[in-house]
């Protein structure tokens, strides 16, 4: 059986999977519950310093559904911890010494002064907690008043707390960063050059999640107003992807200990983040949708497919995939697919005909000898895979890479052997430029 067991900076845990900071963490309660379900750790609910924050009484959540009332995506206008900070304080001392074994993070918001931070890491780090993670991505509320995402799109400030931070505390320090930003490497770098231990991601992405037309407010609304929210689950994975794989593929960061959020449901998610470069992972709307105890099919869903892999631990799965993403200009432009139809397990339901049709390359005819018939036309297919993405039936509709040497009935070429990327074709104009430049010089 594969070890799941996890050391990310030091800290142990006995699986990859940690409650991200939010309300499943907001108090003891929680967390010794999520812990008994078997969660490996939690990053407290974040805390701030001074009178306790105040929330708005009315809707803080709201869920993007899908038609059978599944929830795709989670908005939240909730603010950082509305508990006192002594409250907090003392439970989390109090669940570190029952739970030696479970990693037990706090995650921080202070005014962006030096003072600040030093007073409250001090407090902290009296509680015996294994680590601090800095919330440089509360993208509502707390943005307005300078904290959050206010830091978090400015790499100088992420870089100067940062520093302050690792000056303060002999704990490790991890830096959540903020999705709402143009490119995440150059957070992340600020965050490196601050001296951060790890960084996190995602915080919540700025999002409104609708407009009720007939009164004209936007949704959610706190009577006739609302404000932008932070939104989550499983619509945002796609992007935390990315932002993982950007940071562990970019040389200036690479090393760099990153705990993947955003979107994390099943152990599929979680193995994909980790296969892009993440040594833990943390969930936060998955445990509000289903409850605690899905920890347990993670667990169970991870340690077998590291088991039918090979992979004896999680640390060895870290990073795999990472060597796959590259940049447009290096994909080989001498790949050539076509799409497939099983016809055995077709159903005829006739929508890759369609959108083929009206929107790709019409390259799937919809009748033989009279009767309903779905099959592709090769020499009008580009291998766009929207047929692929659309088909209602698994597998029924597949991808085939044509070999070298086979006619591409399309263009008339033969499919050569040889990798060729756009640096190389004969259409970039840079290249020619640069061939130009080069003849001249001869
Ligand atoms: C209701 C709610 C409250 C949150 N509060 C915090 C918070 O106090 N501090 C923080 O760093 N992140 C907070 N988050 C963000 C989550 O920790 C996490 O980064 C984000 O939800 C993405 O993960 P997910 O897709 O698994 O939900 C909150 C998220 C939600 C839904
Ligand atoms: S979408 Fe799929 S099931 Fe429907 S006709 Fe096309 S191949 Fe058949
Ligand atoms: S892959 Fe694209 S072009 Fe080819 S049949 Fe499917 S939708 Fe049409």
């Amino acid at each position: 059986m594969a070890d799941l067991s996890c050391e990310f900076l030091g800290i142990k845990s006995p699986n990859p999977f940690w409650l991200a900071s939010a309300p499943p963490t907001d108090k003891e309660y929680n967390v010794v519950r999520a812990f008994e379900a078997g969660w490996g750790g939690v990053v407290w609910k974040t805390l701030g310093e001074g009178d306790p924050v105040v929330n708005v009484n009315g809707p803080r959540y709201s869920a993007l559904l899908s038609n059978d009332r599944k929830v795709i995506g989670f908005n939240n206008i909730e603010l950082i911890s509305d508990r006192p900070l002594a409250t907090n304080l003392a439970e989390i001392r109090r669940v570190k010494r029952a739970w030696p074994d479970r990693a037990l993070v706090v995650s921080l918001m202070v005014p962006c002064n030096e003072e600040s931070w030093k007073r409250i890491l001090t407090m902290v780090e009296d509680t015996g907690c294994d680590g601090v993670e800095l919330n440089f991505g509360c993208p509502h509320g707390m943005s307005e008043r300078g904290m959050g995402a206010a830091v978090g799109q400015v790499p100088e400030y992420i870089e100067m707390v940062t520093r302050w931070c690792k000056q303060h505390t002999r704990l490790p320090v991890i830096v959540k960063l903020t999705p709402n930003i143009t490119d995440v490497r150059f957070p992340a770098r600020a965050a490196r050059s601050g001296g951060a231990d790890a960084v996190s991601l995602i915080n919540t992405i700025n999002s409104i999640m609708g407009v009720n037309l007939e009164t004209m407010v936007m949704h959610p609304s706190i009577g006739d107003q609302g404000s932008h929210g932070g939104y989550c689950g499983e619509a945002v994975k796609p992007i935390a992807l990315n932002m993982v794989a950007e940071i562990a593929r970019d040389p200036a960061t690479a090393g760099l200990p990153i705990s993947g959020i955003g979107g994390i449901t099943t152990w599929r998610d979680a193995a994909e983040f980790i296969a892009l470069g993440a040594s833990n992972v943390q969930v936060c709307t998955a445990a509000m949708v289903y409850g605690f105890k899905i920890v347990a099919n993670l667990n169970s869903g991870l340690a077998n497919f590291l088991d039918a892999h090979g992979y004896k631990s999680v640390a060895e799965l870290v990073g795999r995939a990472v060597p796959s993403v590259s940049d447009w200009r290096n994909l080989n432009l001498n790949h050539i697919g076509k799409a497939v139809i099983d016809q055995s397990t077709c159903i005829q339901c006739g929508r890759c005909h369609v959108v083929c049709e009206d929107t790709s390359h019409q390259a799937i005819s919809s009748a033989k000898n009279g009767r309903r018939h779905f099959e592709i036309l090769e020499e009008h297919c580009v291998g766009c895979n929207l047929c692929v993405s659309i088909c209602p039936v698994p597998e029924c509709i597949t991808m085939r890479t044509l070999k070298p040497g086979e006619k591409d009935l399309r263009t008339g070429a033969v499919v050569s052997a040889e990798y060729a990327n756009w640096t190389t074709h004969p259409n970039n104009p840079m290249r020619q430029i640069a061939e130009q430049a080069a003849a001249e010089e001869q």
